[in-house]
């Protein structure tokens, strides 16, 4: 159901690969909440036949940017600017990778130039979307702009790998950047810590499938859908959520509040 909570609001959604990614899932509903998009991803990513076809459901642009090239980013900010007619509204990192996890490398035995990069595309991106957003006064007043996350952050999750650290860096680039865009451009700064859900992404993460039955098991509401994230997103990124800034906010069903569940207990009680 729409309810034309982003009507004539414009906007940036990146990383979009396939249908089952959650910004996928995420630029059909903000445009059916009637927002004007562009599309970005990074160009060695992109499945163009793909995207395409999202563009086409969404009447959006696309722009490709590494999100971890300066220029590439300028770039996007300005030909959005053009393609939308003016400021920007909101904006989703929807962005992850590690390459330790890609080579099936152990968090104790980490190759640094992986680590690296890994940091780079994960972490540092969110640092440099938002700066170039800034230098370039591209977001409107009351603006919003999201980032993704999840617990393993906070909480230690073995197989989450370096992609722990990473996260950590992104909630943390959220607060601090949320207080310069909070106080010059009255733009608020949020991550989404979301639920382990079945996308390119997640299914890189090792033991996944044990990994999203227990938090399934774990979680009071059961685990959020990548669809759910997507409505969660577009009230963060609507005027009713004008004063959550600098929040890293749980979207996981309960699960980062539930100590143990019956379910998990009566697994191990024989
Ligand atoms: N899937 C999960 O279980 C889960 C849980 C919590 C948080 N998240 C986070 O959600 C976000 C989206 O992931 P997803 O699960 O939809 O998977 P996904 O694989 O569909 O999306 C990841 C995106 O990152 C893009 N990307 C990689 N390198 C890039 C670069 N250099 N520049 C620009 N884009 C680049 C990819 O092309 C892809 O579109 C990530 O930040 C991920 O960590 C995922």
């Amino acid at each position: 159901m729409a309810y034309n909570l982003l009507k004539g609001k414009k906007g940036i959604i990146f990383g979009a690969l396939d249908s089952n990614s959650i910004a996928w899932k995420t630029a059909e509903r903000v445009h059916e909440e009637g927002a004007n998009i562009v599309l970005s991803n990074a160009p060695i990513a992109m499945r163009m036949g793909q995207i395409a076809d999202l563009a086409k459901k969404t009447n959006s642009e696309i722009v490709p940017a590494d999100a971890t090239s300066e220029e590439d980013l300028k770039n996007l900010v300005e030909r959005s600017m053009e393609i939308l007619g003016g400021k920007l509204d909101f904006v989703l990192h929807s962005i992850g990778m590690s390459v330790n996890v890609r080579k099936g490398r152990h968090y104790t035995d980490q190759n640094y130039d992986f680590t690296a990069k890994g940091w780079d595309v994960s972490a540092l991106s969110f640092h440099k979307v938002m700066q170039s957003l800034y230098k370039a006064d591209a977001m409107a007043e009351w603006g919003s702009i999201v980032a993704l996350t999840y617990m393993a952050s906070q909480r230690t999750f073995p197989d989450y790998n370096d992609m722990a650290d990473n996260k950590a860096y992104l909630e943390s680039v959220a607060r601090s950047f949320g207080y310069f865009f909070g106080k010059e451009k009255k733009v608020r700064v949020n991550t989404i810590s979301q639920s382990p859900t079945l996308t390119t992404a997640g299914k890189g993460v090792k033991g996944f499938d044990g990994f999203i039955h227990y938090a399934e098991k774990m979680s009071p509401l059961g685990n959020a859908s990548a669809d759910d994230c997507a409505n969660y997103t577009v009230s963060l990124f609507s005027d009713l959520t004008k004063k959550v800034t600098m929040q890293n906010l749980f979207h996981d069903g309960g699960f980062s509040n539930t100590g143990v569940s019956q379910e998990v207990i009566d697994e191990f009680n024989q």
